[in-house]
């Protein structure tokens, strides 16, 4: 993917649910001494209740539409790192715009390690399925291409400790900026 030739000093993370956006990205703000921000904390503050709430009273089309305008509230921002929820990469729009806030990474893990992440907790809205193993799968081979039609660099983490992710981040972040950071 090619990227704009001017673009905001942000790194910006995307992949499924269980990557680990949350767990390296928090790492990678602190080596460059940037905010950490999380669309899903960002959405939830915004609509004044927790994910699950909105999917259970609004439906995810609404979430959606919540989570398309909290990108769009991010537009000005530098020097974050920015971890967007699994299914940021749904909308053309948003994937244009993520291109335009940073350098953006794709996470991706095999699915086996994805559902044993998943599946620790059930704060997941739309994995309350009869089979979320099934569901994992299905979700995951419909949204691999957008992952990667969104990142420029895409980090396998399924053995990977998030410090290891970290580091790849930001090498590689250091590289594509060409930025000149002690972290
Ligand atoms: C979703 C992923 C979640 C959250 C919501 C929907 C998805 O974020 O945005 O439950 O569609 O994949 P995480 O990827 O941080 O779990």
């Amino acid at each position: 993917m090619s990227h704009p030739a001017s673009r905001h000093a942000n790194v910006v993370l995307v992949g499924f649910m269980g990557t680990g956006k949350s767990s390296a990205g928090r790492l990678v703000a602190h080596k460059l001494g940037f905010q950490y921000i999380d669309t899903d904390q960002l959405v939830s503050q915004r609509a004044g209740m927790d994910i699950p709430r909105i999917f259970a009273q609004n439906g995810e089309a609404h979430f959606r539409d919540l989570e398309a305008s909290a990108l769009e509230s991010l537009a000005h921002l530098e020097r974050c790192v920015i971890a967007t929820g699994g299914g940021m990469v749904l909308r053309e729009a948003n994937r244009e715009r993520l291109r335009e806030l940073g350098f953006v990474v794709g996470l991706i893990a095999s699915e086996a390690v994805i559902f044993d992440r998943v599946s620790r907790n059930s704060r997941r809205p739309l994995l309350q399925t009869d089979d979320p193993r099934i569901t994992v799968q299905e979700m995951f081979a419909a949204r691999a291409p957008l992952y990667e039609a969104a990142a420029e660099l895409m980090i396998d983490t399924t053995t990977r400790s998030p410090a290891e992710v970290a580091d790849l981040i930001v090498n590689a972040a250091r590289q594509a900026f060409a930025w000149q950071t002690q972290a």
